[in-house]
């Protein structure tokens, strides 16, 4: 897990320094990323979203019943919030915490959300998931759902994703649980098709992040000299992004340089696809001991319920 006692700046750029340059995927979420990511969850091609939530309105009712209502949901990675409305109007909780690094996007889908769910007691914390962030002091401890959907644990190794998953079973108490969204694995051209659009935004998402490092360190990288790559590696069962230079270049940031060849390629992104009875297992080994899975008809995606 990036979970690191550096500040961004050093995180970006001894990131940029290793042999294979890499950016963290935290990186991508500028207001202007977030914005992308919303556009690239209409895509045709990004069935991610519109299937989970496919999950959500067919079994909905059922997951409610099982946590009934007056919980405390805390969403990690909330981004627009729009999952989180449909999931506290299913369950009528009593508070709602939304925790994103994106702060600009996050306040402003939480003032939206605020609207939308008079009845809820809803925060926003701008935080790094994979740090020790603080929850407000008086969110109740009892009856607390973490709710991690998008299969954003995907961007994890599987060691940093039982980490964090076990760092999620720490928030909450026995009667506490888990809502979380997974990617499974599939179809190669399905998968590849998805992280590479044929409108050119998930492209667009990409660059984006040289444009948010420019503002964090400084650095001079120019968007235009760099292309978008996106491909499954079957060895590790993940979706790998990265930046591949189109020409030779030099990237310069205040007391530091990079020379790229051209065609070498800046790592961006991971997005691990699992099983369904790995992602059980990785639930077991973080403290969880009760597992519910709901899938949909092409078992693409899956929504586990998970308890200690
Ligand atoms: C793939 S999007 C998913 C958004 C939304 N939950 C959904 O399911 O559509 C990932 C979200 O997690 C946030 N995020 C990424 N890395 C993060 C980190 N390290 N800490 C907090 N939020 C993070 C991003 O800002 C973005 O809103």
């Amino acid at each position: 897990m990036t979970e690191s006692p550096l500040s961004p700046v050093q995180e970006i750029v001894q990131g940029l320094l290793q042999a294979t340059a890499r950016i963290a995927p935290k990186y991508f979420y500028d207001a202007a990323g977030s914005a992308l990511f919303e556009d690239i969850t209409r895509l045709p091609e990004y069935y991610p979203t519109r299937t989970e939530r496919q999950i959500m309105a067919a079994h909905g009712a059922d997951i409610a019943r099982r946590l009934g209502p007056g919980a405390s949901v805390i969403e990690l990675g909330a981004g627009s919030c729009e999952k989180a409305r449909e999931l506290c109007q299913l369950i009528a909780p009593s508070h709602f915490v939304a925790v994103d690094i994106s702060s600009e996007f996050l306040h402003d889908a939480v003032a939206q959300l605020r609207v939308a769910l008079p009845g809820v007691e809803v925060r926003a914390l701008a935080a790094d998931l994979t740090t020790d962030f603080t929850l407000p002091q008086d969110l109740p401890r009892q009856r607390r759902l973490v709710f991690y959907p998008g299969s954003s644990i995907g961007n994890f190794d599987p060691a940093q994703a039982l980490q964090l998953l076990a760092r999620m079973r720490g928030l909450i108490e026995d009667d506490g649980a888990l809502l979380i969204g997974v990617d499974l694995t599939k179809e190669v051209a399905v998968l590849e098709a998805a992280y590479d659009d044929a409108a050119g935004v998930t492209a667009a998402f990409n660059l984006n992040v040289l444009r948010h490092i420019n503002r964090l360190i400084d650095s001079d990288f120019d968007l235009s000299q760099w292309r978008h790559c996106a491909f499954f590696n079957a060895t590790d069962s993940r979706i790998e992004m990265h930046l591949q230079a189109c020409v030779e270049t030099v990237v310069r940031w205040p007391g530091g340089e990079r020379g790229f060849a051209k065609g070498e390629r800046i790592h961006t992104e991971n997005s691990y696809k699992y099983r369904m009875e790995d992602f059980v297992q990785l639930l077991n080994q973080a403290g969880f001991a009760q597992t519910e899975v709901w899938s949909d008809d092409r078992s693409w995606f899956a929504l586990f319920l998970a308890r200690p």
